[in-house]
């Protein structure tokens, strides 16, 4: 298996369609508990909405299902800006997925105690305070890709693109909202890392990405296991 695929699809709809039943075989194909981490933005609502679809929220067993996030604006949880509230209204609330396995990153606090309590929540569930290569944190990492390259809430040129120490990290002062971000080691630490991206907004952002270009934070994202870009036409440049 090519660590490395594209797939590439003529409209949202389609892409948003073969990547559910993807991820549906491959919750299938895993025994025991299954780390997903979500992307926020509005690329992946109809896919988080598809899987709450009933004929296929069937399909998963939401019992071994985590839900984490790849980042997240600290604002609070029913604020329109909050990437847990668009998963909560487009998925979580359809599906029957146990309170405990969905681990939102916390909104209450700063900034920076927010990003240490979901390290700590992270590190539970993982098991240990270092990332073994080889033993994955997430099992599927799904990503968005900003216009500018970005990819969670890590920006072109911020310096927490270099936190290899850290499993999140606090990013203030870029946006309007302070966001809170997992850093490269633990958005690579995934069996399986997806970018989904649509739209000929982001072709130039995608073209860089997929040469692995340094100067975007999508760039550096290499996980341990598959690297997968999920694309419509349009985004791919094709
Ligand atoms: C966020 C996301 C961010 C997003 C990109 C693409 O919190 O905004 O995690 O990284 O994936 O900005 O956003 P769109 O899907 O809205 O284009």
């Amino acid at each position: 298996m090519d660590k490395e695929q594209s797939c590439i699809f003529e409209n949202t709809a389609s892409l948003v369609t073969h990547l559910a039943d993807w991820l549906t075989a491959r919750i299938a194909a895993c025994d025991g508990r299954f780390a997903l981490a979500l992307s926020g933005g509005s690329t992946p609502k109809p896919l988080y909405e598809l899987l709450a679809q009933p004929e296929r929220a069937s399909r998963i067993d939401w019992s071994r299902v985590h839900l984490f996030w790849g980042d997240e604006r600290f604002v609070p949880y029913d604020d329109p800006q909050s990437n847990y509230r668009m998963a909560r209204l487009a998925m979580i609330d359809h599906v029957p997925i146990p309170p405990g396995n969905v681990h939102p990153v916390p909104a209450d606090g700063t900034p920076e105690s927010a990003a240490a309590a979901y390290a700590e929540t992270l590190r539970e569930y993982y098991g240990s305070a270092r990332l073994e290569a080889g033993r994955p944190l997430f099992d599927v990492n799904l990503l968005g890709i900003g216009d500018d390259g970005h990819t969670a809430s890590l920006f072109p040129g911020a310096p927490q693109v270099e936190d290899t120490r850290d499993w999140t990290v606090a990013v203030v002062g870029v946006k309007p909202e302070p966001r809170i971000s997992l850093t490269l080691p633990a958005l690579d630490s995934a069996a399986a890392v997806v970018f989904l991206a649509a739209g000929d907004k982001k072709r130039t952002a995608v073209s860089r990405a997929r040469a692995h270009d340094p100067g975007v934070p999508s760039g550096r994202v290499r996980p341990q296991g598959e690297l997968l870009w999920y694309l419509d036409r349009d985004a791919a440049g094709e």
